[in-house]
């Protein structure tokens, strides 16, 4: 399972990277929002720093608003994979924008039924949001398990990106479910490296060499 960031916040992406384990970005508005920045600024930066796909999600709600915005934005750089909302209007622009080699990223699905459909309509990814399903009272965790199955079996080449992640205990469950991508928050990412016993391990092992040279 790759590890993608799903963060808008550049420093944050920096540090990160350096850690040799993003594989890729996503945003969204309202990540894109709290730069107070342009998107195209930001992702352009982003495009900078991390070499794996980095989504960039359009505005438009209608399918020909939606292609112009997805090719201004492709422009920025060869790695931007434009995020559609998983509506009718945005299938008809994932079928256009999937002929023009243009990558797409199938965003808010909270069903097999939509996952499939955008997989048809030719989505390079869908991403399906855990927590929001999980808010509502539904499981989010046996979305992604059911697309993963159902994807491996009929062998569908759309890649699936667990999206809306909010703890460890999501990361460790879509894995398991043997999901392609991970997209995860910063926070949860760093706690992920946590571990008591590593940081009690790493401190009595400095402490005997300390003590061998006495
Ligand atoms: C990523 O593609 C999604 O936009 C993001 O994971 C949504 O997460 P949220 O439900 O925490 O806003």
């Amino acid at each position: 399972m790759k590890i993608f960031m799903d963060t808008a916040n550049i420093e944050e992406i920096k540090e990160l990277n350096e850690w040799g384990i993003v594989y890729g970005v996503t945003t969204n508005p309202s990540l894109i929002a709290k730069t107070g920045r342009s998107q195209e600024e930001v992702i352009k930066e982003i495009c900078n720093i991390v070499d794996g796909p980095i989504s960039a999600e359009v505005i438009s709600t209608d399918c020909e608003g939606m292609v112009e915005e997805a090719r201004k934005l492709s422009g920025i750089a060869p790695n931007v994979v434009i995020k559609i909302p998983c509506i009718v209007e945005g299938l008809k622009a994932v079928r256009i924008l999937s002929a023009e080699l243009i990558e797409t990223n199938v965003t808010l699905v909270f069903s097999l039924s939509q996952a499939l459909l955008a997989a048809s309509a030719g989505a390079t990814y869908v991403s399906p949001f855990i927590g929001r399903l999980d808010d509502i009272g539904e499981d989010g965790i046996k979305l992604v398990e059911d697309m993963v199955n159902v994807f491996r079996k009929y062998e569908l080449d759309t890649a699936i990106i667990a999206a809306s992640i909010r703890d460890i205990e999501h990361v460790n469950r879509v894995m398991l479910a043997g999901v392609d991508i991970a997209t995860i928050p910063t926070k949860v990412i760093r706690e992920m490296m946590k571990h008591r016993l590593t940081d009690e391990g790493l401190k009595k092992f400095l402490l005997d060499y300390e003590n061998s040279k006495k």
